[in-house]
């Protein structure tokens, strides 16, 4: 089965293709072609994500990359598909640019040897996520090959079994992993603890209660004068700090009795205590590094002492960190630490990407959930964005 994945939930553009053969205890998957466009010098000068401009150069980019990945994967012929002119002008009405680039692309192309299109509707930035959903509506009905909508947090956590670099095929043992495992989910967006019974079976067990970890990390930066997004930035600051008694900061909820977490407490004490040290004159490079190691420590803890307490109540066999934050070193090692198989993300499928979409989506296709399709009773102008869908719901 050849799958297209399609990712525009925050500011990546992201498509690949991928094969997979073998059965579904133990699939192989294959790399075809994958292509991240990344937005983050563009968003650097706002501190943030700026969903308006995110949206748009989605739009701008992703005609470009599906003719990329197609011929990457050596799907790509010159040739003639013809489709509803007309359903094509309404499934992409409010997008007339795209409507038009990618219109006249598939029109002079010939349909492509893909199977299903996996596309990620929530959790992430709704304008955003539309466009990637118009898109795959529009590959769908051109091709006449069905959509499944994923959820950008299953990838995440499902980001764990498969390595970007590698040039063989990769066999995916899921006998090999024990169960239940505990995910944890730390992105820009979302900080949360998942029990994992099996894979298609998740239950949050707690969540932030304000900002994310990455969130906190990206505040943070700005704090310490580094540029968006901050969590790289801190890490490679922190790796010159130095424990300083003057820089001590807290660790917001590591006590209450629940999975909750907070991190804005966190934020603030490193306002007041960035202010504190400028009172002082001992505002430096040096206390920036103090403070950026300090924060990552905190950080460490709180996650960590959270998920010790979940291995011994939910009986954890393993643990699988997902999202951005789980490309930080320290936050790695400190988890490497709680004495059960740990599962981590290569540093590239760690941020955003349609690799972990495509396998997320695998999964979801071969336990049976509903896909759509144009001309049948569900169609693909169901899917929609919703920036909140919860990983269990
Ligand atoms: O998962 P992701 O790419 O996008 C979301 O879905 O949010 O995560 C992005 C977040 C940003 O907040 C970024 O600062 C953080 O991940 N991040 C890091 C590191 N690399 C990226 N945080 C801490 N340490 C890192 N090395
Ligand atoms: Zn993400």
């Amino acid at each position: 089965m050849k799958i297209l994945a399609i990712e525009t939930s925050c500011d990546e553009t992201a498509l690949s293709i991928l094969e997979i053969e073998g059965d579904k205890q133990s699939p192989v998957f294959r790399i075809l072609a994958d292509e991240t466009h990344s937005q983050i010098a563009l968003h650097a000068e706002f501190g943030g994500v700026f969903p308006t401009l995110a949206k748009r150069e989605h739009a701008k980019n992703i005609p470009v990359i599906l003719e990329k990945v197609l011929k990457d994967a050596k799907l790509f012929e010159s040739g003639e598909t013809e489709f509803d002119t007309e359903k094509m002008n309404s499934i992409l009405e409010r997008e007339p640019e795209l409507l038009a680039t990618i219109s006249s692309f598939l029109r002079n192309t010939k349909k492509p040897e893909i199977d299903h299109i996996v596309v990620t509707s929530g959790p992430g930035l709704e304008p955003t996520l539309w466009i990637g959903i118009m898109f795959a509506r529009a590959l769908s009905l051109a091709w006449n090959i069905r959509v499944t909508p994923v959820n950008h947090m299953e990838g995440h956590l499902l980001s764990v079994l498969i390595d970007s670099t590698q040039e063989e095929d990769k066999t995916i043992n899921l006998t090999e992993i024990q169960f239940p495992v505990l995910g944890v989910l730390i992105s820009g967006g979302h900080t949360e603890f998942v029990v994992i019974e099996k894979i298609g079976s998740y239950k949050k067990i707690g969540q932030t209660v304000d900002d994310a970890v990455g969130e906190a990390f990206d505040k943070v930066a700005r704090i310490l004068d580094l540029p968006y997004p901050g969590g790289p930035k801190i890490s490679k600051l922190a790796l010159e700090g130095k424990k300083n008694e003057l820089v001590k900061l807290p660790r917001p909820m590591i006590a209450t009795p629940d999975y909750n977490l907070s991190f804005s407490g966190l934020k603030t004490a490193v306002l007041y205590l960035s202010k504190k040290l400028q009172e002082q004159n001992l505002w430096n490079e040096e206390t920036k590094q103090d403070i950026a190691r300090e924060f990552e420590h905190a950080c460490a803890e709180v996650l960590t002492s959270k998920a010790k307490k979940a291995i011994k109540e939910f009986d954890i066999q393993s643990l699988v960190i997902g999202g951005g934050v789980a490309a930080n070193t320290h936050i790695r090692n400190e988890f490497s630490k709680l004495g059960i198989p740990l599962l981590l993300p290569k540093h590239k499928l760690a941020t955003d990407n349609s690799i972990m979409i495509a396998i997320a989506g695998y999964f979801e296709i071969s336990q049976g959930k509903e896909s759509y399709l144009y001309g049948t009773e569900k169609t693909p102008d169901e899917i929609k964005a919703n920036g909140n869908w919860s990983v269990d719901a």
